[in-house]
Formats: C-alpha cells, structure tokens, sequence
C-alpha cells in the first residue's frame, strides 16, 4: 500500500483500497468513498489484521465468502466516540448567549436535528439543554430532537437511552438526578422527555436532510470527510437550517472555505449562522449637514474651476462636440505624451485617440448612448518605464437643453492598485491554502484523537473482561481450596480408619495366634480369608500361599472334600449353628493325626453372606 502522507498532503490512491471502497459501496450501498484516506485506511488496516490478512483483495475476498464480515467492518470503521455536553464550554455558550434568540426565532415547534448522533449522548444533551431551558411540560409540547447516523448498532443503543456511570461523566449529579433513573447497572433518561427525541437512519452523503431546523448540530463527523464531501454536506445543512437558525459544529471543525453559505457566529466555538438568512439590521445612513454656500464672485468661482481642473490627480482631457481637443490637464501633460499645443486640434490626429486604447469609438458610443463608457485595466508600456495601468473614463457632458457640448476623457492610474490587488490576491490564496492545510491537520488530528480514543475505551472493555475472567479464577480458586480442605479431613478421616483397622487387625491376628487349633475362614466361595499360625504350623503352608485360594484345591493332609457339605450347609444357612467332624490326617511332618473339625458360619451383618470358620483341633498324633 502507499504512503498515506502526511496531514494536509495528498497521498497516491492505492487502487486495491479503492476498488474494496466500490465494492463496499455497490454490494451494501455504504459508500466510504467520500471520506478521508489516512483515517479510513488505518481503521480497515486495523480490522484486516483483526482476521489475520495483510492484503486488500484478499480481504475483499474474505468478504466476499463471508458477509457476517461486513458488520465488524463497519463498526471498525465507523467510529462513535461522544459523551454527554462534549466541549462544555461550547454548549455553555450555546445556552447562554444563542438559545434564548434561537427560541424566539422558532415557530410554535421547534425543530433540533443532531447529525451523527452516534450513541445518542448528543441528544439527550441537546432534549436536557432545552428541557432546562423551557420547562420539562413546554418541551414536551414543542419540541422535536431528531437525532440520526448512519450506523445501525449505534442508533439501536440510542434507542435504549441507558449509559452506564461512567457514560455520564458530562453530567452533573443535579442533572442525573432530574434526568435520569437507575435500572440495574444503567442509568436511563426520562421516558416522558424521551418521546420527543426521535432516532432514524440518515446517510448525510446520499440522503435528502431534515428541513425547517432551528439548531443544527453536525459535530465531530464532517471532519472524517474529504474537502469535496464536505462541500456537498454542508449545501445540504443548509438547505436544512431556517434562516434564523444555528448551525453547531466540532471543536475541529472551522467551515472557513464554505463562507458564501455560512457566516461565524462565534468562530472559537464552532457556531454559525446560514448567510442570506436574516436580513440586516435597518442602520442609520450618516447624512452629511447642509451648507450655506460662501459668497464667491463669478471670475474667482471660473478661475477656481479652471485650476480644480487643471491640478487634479487624474489625468483628464475634454474634446469640443466637434472633435477637437478642448483642454489637457497637467497629469495628462505628464503621463500621456500631450500638452496645451495640442488644444483645438482634431482628436484624433493625437496618438493617444488610438494609443494604448481606441478611444474615438469610447467617445462616440458614450455620445449615441448618453452614457458613461468605462475601459478597463489599459496598459500603457514606455520604454525603460514600468507599465502604467489606467481606468479610462469616457463621458459625455451637456448643456442646460441637453445638446452634447464635449467629452470629458480621465485616466485614472491604477497601477499601484492593480499591483495591490494581485498581491492581495496571491495572499488570500496563500491565506486560504494555509487555513485548509491547517484546519485539515487539525481534523486529522481529531480524528487520530478520537481513534485514539476508541482504542482506550476497547482496552478498558478488554480490561473489564480480564477483571471479570479474573474475578471466575478467584472463585474458581477458593472453590478449589475447600475442596482441597474436603479432601484434606476426609484423608485424616481415613488416615484414622486405617489405623483402627490396623489396630483391628492387630488385635485378630493376636486373637487367632491364640488358638491351640488351626483356624481357617472362608468366603462364601470357599475363597480363603483367614489362615492362623497354628494352620500353618499344622500343615506346613504360609498364610499368603493359600490367601484366595479355594479352599478345596488346596493340598494338605486333611481331606478337604469331607468338609463340602458342612460347609456348603453352614454358608447356607441351613442345619445346626456349627457341626463337627473327626477326619484322620496327615500333618506337615507326614504323621498322621486325628483332627476335629468344626464348622460354623459367620455372617458380616444382618444382610450379607458372611462364609465360614473352619476350627480344625488335632486330638491325636
Ligand atoms: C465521532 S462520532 C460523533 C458523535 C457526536 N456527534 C459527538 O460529537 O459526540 C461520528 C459519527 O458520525 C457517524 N457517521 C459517519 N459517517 C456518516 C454518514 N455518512 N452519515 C451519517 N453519519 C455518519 C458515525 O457513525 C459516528 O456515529
């Protein structure tokens, strides 16, 4: 992409950027063409690297395949920074030095059109500032606020009149107060009041404006258009404003090439009036006092005239109803190359009848019209000598009956004039060049500001929502700390189960090493649970070695399948609380041994299979 240049520079237009502003214009019919290339192109720039695509025609691609696309762009592009009472001072004066004129002026309604009214701040400004003004009943009565933009999503939030705290940071708490009333985290303007400001869609480059306005505000939203826009804005504002009304603009807006259609009214402030609006004030003509003419005798008075004549500062020559030179002034003398000699020759054998203008035809046209010629801007060129410019006045003079008596000729020398003139000029268009070089740098700049300011307020939003995400961890967090407390006492709850069941097992396993006899408990299928000290002395195998086993597959000296049905009976539940059995056996040292073997069941509680407990007693080696 080109440079964009510097403020007030023109910057080569990139054809990519240009083509995308065509292809905006004819696909939504928003047509950005008209606005400001730095500021546009930086605020597209910014929501192409918001997707990831660094080129123009692909990011018209982009949007080509997905349309959602379009609306961020617009937001993006389309920036609504305002607030309440914006430049204070300004809406000071309006109320205080301009309101009251602008009221009186109105018809019975008075008609308010806020041009670009974003968010609706300016509005409600405005329905405040002449509620204040009229009383809230007279306000309801006769006035009508229409407020208009051409983004959609700034006019909906508009509609809904709510701003948060921080949105009325223009007003004061006594304006708050009267004018508003919390909802939730929102404050929300006076529904009554509300009913007279009116929201809608209006495209200040393509649409027909409000008409019959008595206030005008357009702030802050010219300055993103190019000189030329700008031009077909403010025709259209001033068709919109009555001819008393007042036309209110940004602190960075100055309307100093537009001075045919409005006239400052305070210029600092950024007011104007329409020209050709009211009519000028009725002033007093001065009317010069009326003198007695002194007595002077008809010699002097002839004498007089003659010397007037002959000494004036123009160079002035009189020819006769015939043709012939009557009198030369001295100035003529000087600059045009005649004297006294020259007085009752025929005019036009002198060189100055031709030269450096034809004034025989200036003479007889001004004679056959009765009328004064008037040529313009003659140059006449000397050798070694600037060029002297004359306004050349050729008049006709008559007697008492109106017959012609001669021409009076006057060169007026307007050299020194003409030089000023084209030096005045040449300073006016400097003056000019150098006032729109600056008033486009200081709308650049204040549309820099406010973008500088839209970012501020996407951080601070960004900001928020970080603080919130934050606030979740925080609670996440505590949540987690007293599920870790939980989990801390239910482990020390456990920590102290296992030691009683330590202690329990401890206590059993003295409890069983106790026996005399071998003791075995089984599970309801036969799994081994149980295997005392004296079973494994018995029999010659360790407690882990049969630990799960079932019972019946183990291989010791006892003949394990004579205890099924006793205990198959027990587990059951059926028959005698416990049976024996004498079994001849073998024990771990291959003696045989006589073995009593009882048989009782065992239950855990009242529901559950318990197993059984196997006693098994050597009576005999
Ligand atoms: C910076 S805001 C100014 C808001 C308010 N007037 C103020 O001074 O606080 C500029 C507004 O102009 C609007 N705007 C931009 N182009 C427009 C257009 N062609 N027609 C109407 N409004 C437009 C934007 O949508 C934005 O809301």
């Amino acid at each position: 992409m080109p440079d964009d240049g510097a403020p007030g520079g023109t910057p080569e237009p990139d054809p990519d950027f240009e083509a995308l502003l065509v292809y905006l214009r004819e696909k939504r019919g928003f047509d950005f063409t008209g606005y400001k290339r730095p500021s546009l192109v930086r605020r597209v720039r910014r929501r192409m690297a918001e997707v990831g695509i660094a080129s123009v025609p692909e990011y018209q691609d982009h949007l080509e395949v997905h349309p959602d696309e379009f609306t961020p762009l617009f937001n993006t592009v389309l920036i609504n920074v305002t607030s309440f009472f914006r430049d204070r001072r300004s809406w000071d004066h309006l109320r205080d030095e301009l309101l009251p004129e602008v009221l009186a002026a109105a018809g019975p309604t008075i008609r308010v059109w806020s041009a670009g009214c974003a968010s609706g701040q300016e509005a409600y400004s405005l329905a405040i500032l002449l509620a204040d003004a009229l009383g809230a009943e007279q306000f309801r009565q006769r006035v009508k606020i229409y407020a208009t933009d051409v983004d959609e999503e700034a006019l909906t939030q508009a509609r809904q009149a709510a701003y948060t705290e921080r949105e009325l940071a223009g007003l004061t708490p006594e304006q708050i107060e009267e004018y508003f009333s919390p909802e939730g985290a929102r404050y929300v303007f006076r529904k009554d009041l509300r009913r007279s400001v009116i929201f809608g869609r209006n495209d200040l480059v393509q649409d027909a404006p409000i008409s019959h306005v008595d206030l005008l505000l357009c702030r802050n939203t010219l300055m993103y258009f190019t000189a030329e826009t700008q031009s077909r804005i403010l025709g259209r504002l001033h068709f919109a404003l009555n001819p008393s009304g007042v036309l209110f603009l940004g602190k960075a807006e100055m309307l100093l090439s537009h001075s045919q259609l409005f006239a400052p009214v305070d210029l600092t402030r950024r007011f104007f009036r329409k020209r050709g609006g009211r009519p000028a004030a009725d002033r007093p003509v001065p009317v010069a006092p009326l003198l007695e003419p002194p007595p002077f005798s008809e010699l002097e008075l002839s004498r007089l005239r003659r010397e007037a004549m002959l000494s004036a500062p123009a160079a002035q020559l009189a020819v006769d109803a015939d043709g012939r030179v009557a009198m030369v002034n001295r100035q003529a003398e000087q600059l045009l190359g005649v004297d006294e000699r020259d007085v009752g020759r025929p005019f036009q054998d002198l060189e100055i009848s031709y030269r450096p203008v034809e004034l025989r035809g200036a003479i007889a046209e001004a004679a056959a019209e009765r009328r004064p010629v008037w040529l313009r801007g003659v140059e006449r060129r000397r050798p070694g000598q600037e060029p002297t410019v004359f306004d050349v006045q050729v008049r006709p003079l008559y007697r008492e009956d109106s017959t012609l008596l001669g021409t009076t000729i006057v060169f007026d020398d307007v050299t020194q004039y003409r030089r000023l003139q084209t030096e005045l000029e040449y300073a006016n268009r400097q003056l000019e060049t150098a006032y729109e070089e600056l008033q486009s740098t200081n709308e650049e700049l204040e549309t820099t500001n406010e973008e500088l300011q839209s970012t501020v307020e996407e951080l601070e939003t960004t900001n928020e929502e970080l603080q919130s995400t934050n606030e979740e961890l925080e609670t996440m967090n505590e949540e987690l700390q007293s599920m870790n407390d939980e989990l801390h006492s239910t482990n020390e709850e456990l920590r102290r189960s296992t030691d009683e069941v330590g202690a329990l097992n401890r206590f059993m396993t003295g409890v069983l090493g106790s026996f005399r006899a071998g003791v075995a408990v089984v599970d309801p299928d036969l799994r081994v649970l149980v295997w005392n000290a004296a079973a494994e002395d018995l029999w010659g195998i360790r407690h882990d070695e049969v630990s799960g086993q079932h019972l019946l597959n183990l291989d010791i000296g006892l003949p394990l399948s004579d205890l099924h049905p006793l205990l198959r009976r027990q587990i059951a539940g059926d028959g005698p609380s416990h049976e024996t059995v004498d079994l001849a056996a073998v024990n771990r040292r291959g003696r045989p041994v006589q073995v009593r073997v009882t048989v009782s069941s065992f239950a855990h509680g009242p529901d559950q299979r318990g197993g059984a407990v196997i006693l098994m007693d050597p009576t005999e080696a």
